[in-house]
């Protein structure tokens, strides 16, 4: 750890000289580099060949043997750490749980035992869809155990949603719960996963575990008990090697069209690469307390949860419910009950705790914290500040760390664990080792510092995706085909003349609602299925705590009247469709869409009204009129509103 300076960062002066050394060194010579990681784990079989590189294919470690669950649980469960605590699981009602790291070797075991009595083979995929409690986890590291391939559905999806990525996946086994708490509330989890499969007919056995005790309808021959299942469990099953490019994964996330992409990662490339990052972003010791308060069903909870910190021999807090609830200083509480040291967080959780104001830190005890990392969406410097000042008391890092369900591993980030460099609040700062970003123009040269332009990863990294499932055309043409020789992120950034990055939001049609990814043609899509819609546009709003929000321009039906109910009824077919995340905050309905002469929809006048900027040129728009007529319904609406 950084020695805690009692000076205000922007006065600290480190020297750089050991991080630039060693990147350097990365960017030089990556395949030692990376074997030099990966010799960090244990392997069955040593690799053959670090890296083949067939663009936009890589395949790392090739020849190599390893399983991903022995590294997380085995490894440690030989030595000392077997009594070292895993996982301080934090329920909502304050009931909690904590797991040693033999009792999650033990687990790990017993539920591998389960999924291979049922018939889950090496390669078969098997869809997780539960709130976070501990058996995420543990369900997550027994199939990777035996092979089989998970897929993790965040529990907040709709039964469509479910449907879809079960189909896409061909899951034949789901896992999901009886319910989970969320604010005080009930939400019946099995019910909606017994919609999803009259939806998907490939699921042919869903395990229920028990977490509410509420009533669930149970189908005969399809639908199991966990803990009757578990009663026939072995409490040992072997862990099975797989080969370096094995799939660990598959995780939806959303890209520009209506189809969710299924983000396929490797298991070692994809573990040496988080098992490295993790160490050079956290600085992870064995007496850390790491709480990282993401979703599992997100790829930060994948690698930052489950894979890079148990790897590690971590100790983790893994907490159930809302952030406010039962009042909102919940987070400071728990951080207080485990005395965290490392709390990882987003944006939208930052700003949302700094409007209930610093009075509800004041009542804890913070000082156990030692550094502060944020993602999923810019951080503004005000947000940065207050998380600096108020969570961190002026004496804590903050590792601002940009990356994607895409590359697997973190990217762009301050690194503490090599050596810090002076922190500017809102930057993501430089690279980390292996990682060559770059800011290129439209046409694909270096833009020059201070220029915003889009931002490029120009070599392949370990952690990187094997691919889309089922998709190779569409993983080439999403991300390599706009820069040839480069992969597309599909965000803006600039680099400043220290070379230091500042991320500015997605440059395509894919919106960050909360630090939650959505696409604006999956929601236009699932707009248009409302009986009264005839077709709909969506943009986002920039919005003070969740960084962007979903505003739907539809254009109805003929028959249909328009009215504040059947504003509502679209947001509540929208929550229907895709789940709470995707709630628009606000439903305006026009007579048309403003569109170029080509027929395309020109959501950038859509945004510009939305978000009461100036529209920009027009001269490409079809039917000037359409903007008339939206500027008009937009003035009256804010009217309307003004007067309420
Ligand atoms: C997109 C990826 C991987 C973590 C969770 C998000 C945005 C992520 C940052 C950051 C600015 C960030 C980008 C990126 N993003 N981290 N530190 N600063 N923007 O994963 O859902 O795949 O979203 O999140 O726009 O492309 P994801």
């Amino acid at each position: 750890m950084p020695a805690p300076s009692s000076l205000p960062f922007e006065t600290r002066v480190w020297p750089v000289k050991k991080l630039k050394d060693f990147y350097a060194r990365s960017i030089e010579q990556p395949e030692e580099f990376w074997a030099e990681q990966a010799h960090k784990l244990e392997w069955s079989r040593t690799w053959d060949r670090v890296l083949d590189w067939d663009p936009p294919f890589a395949r790392w470690f090739v020849g190599g043997k390893l399983n991903a669950s022995y590294l997380c649980v085995d490894r440690h469960a030989k030595t000392w750490r077997r009594s070292k605590v895993a996982i301080y699981f934090e329920g909502e009602a304050g009931d909690s749980r904590v797991l040693s790291y033999s009792t999650l070797h033990r687990e790990v075991n017993r539920f591998a035992s389960v999924l291979l009595n049922l018939g889950v083979k090496k390669g078969d995929s098997v869809a997780l869809y539960l709130p976070m409690i501990p058996e995420l986890p543990v369900f997550m590291l027994a199939c990777a155990r035996i092979g089989a391939v998970h897929t993790v559905i965040f529990s907040g999806f709709s039964a469509q949603a479910l449907a879809d990525r079960v189909g896409d996946v061909g899951a034949r086994f789901l896992v999901t719960a009886d319910g989970a708490f969320r604010r005080g509330k009930v939400i019946p989890l099995k019910a909606t996963a017994d919609e999803a499969t009259a939806l998907s007919p490939l699921i042919e056995k869903i395990i229920v575990v028990t977490r509410t005790g509420m009533p669930v309808n149970m189908t005969t021959g399809r639908d199991l008990r966990l803990d009757d299942l578990l009663a026939n469990a072995l409490d040992h099953v072997e862990p099975v090697p797989v080969e370096a490019d094995h799939p660990l994964y598959v995780l939806y996330t959303s890209g520009t069209t209506g189809k969710p992409k299924g983000v396929v990662h490797s298991t070692g490339g994809y573990m040496v690469h988080n098992y490295a990052a993790y160490q050079w972003v956290f600085n992870i010791r064995e007496e850390s307390v790491y709480w990282c308060t993401a979703d599992a069903g997100w790829v930060t909870g994948h690698s930052c949860i489950v894979y890079a910190p148990l790897a590690h021999g971590a100790a983790i807090v893994l907490y159930e419910g809302a952030p406010d609830f039962p009042a909102v200083d919940r987070w400071w509480d728990i951080i207080e009950k485990y005395g965290v040291t490392i709390l990882y967080t987003s944006p939208t959780a930052i700003k949302m705790l700094m409007g209930h104001g610093e009075q509800w830190l004041a009542r804890h005890d913070l000082s156990s914290i030692e550094l502060l990392g944020s993602v999923g969406e810019p951080i503004n410097p005000e947000a940065w500040q207050w998380f600096y000042k108020y969570v961190g008391g002026e004496r804590c890092t903050i590792v601002d760390t940009w990356w994607q369900t895409e590359t697997g591993a973190i990217m762009i980030s301050p690194a503490p664990g090599i050596e810090c460099v002076p922190m500017k609040p809102g930057s993501a700062t430089l690279p980390l080792p292996g990682v060559d970003a770059a800011v290129v123009d439209e046409a694909g040269r270096p833009a020059p510092p201070g220029q915003r332009g889009y931002l490029v990863l120009r070599k392949p990294w370990p952690g990187m995706l094997l691919g889309l499932y089922g998709d190779p055309q569409r993983y080439q043409a999403a991300y390599w085909s706009r820069f040839p020789g480069a992969y597309n992120t599909g965000d803006y950034a600039i680099q400043d003349s220290d070379g230091y990055f500042w991320m500015l939001g997605r440059a395509d049609e894919v919106l960050k609602v909360s630090g939650h990814r959505l696409s604006t043609a999956e929601i236009e899509a699932a707009v248009a299925t409302h009986p009264r819609v005839a077709e709909a546009a969506v943009v986002s709003r920039e919005h003070s705590t969740k960084g962007e929000s979903i505003v739907v321009f539809a254009v109805l039906r003929d028959s249909a009247i328009p009215s504040d109910r059947l504003k509502g009824e679209i947001a509540d077919h929208l929550r229907k469709a895709i789940g709470p995340i995707a709630s628009p905050d606000e439903v305006d309905f026009v007579t048309r869409l403003p569109r170029t002469r080509s027929g395309k929809v020109l959501r950038r006048v859509l945004k510009a009204v939305a978000n009461d900027t100036p529209l920009g040129d027009l001269s490409t728009l079809e039917d000037e009129a359409s903007v008339e007529d939206l500027t008009r319904s937009y003035r009256q609406l804010k009217q309307e509103r003004a007067k309420a």
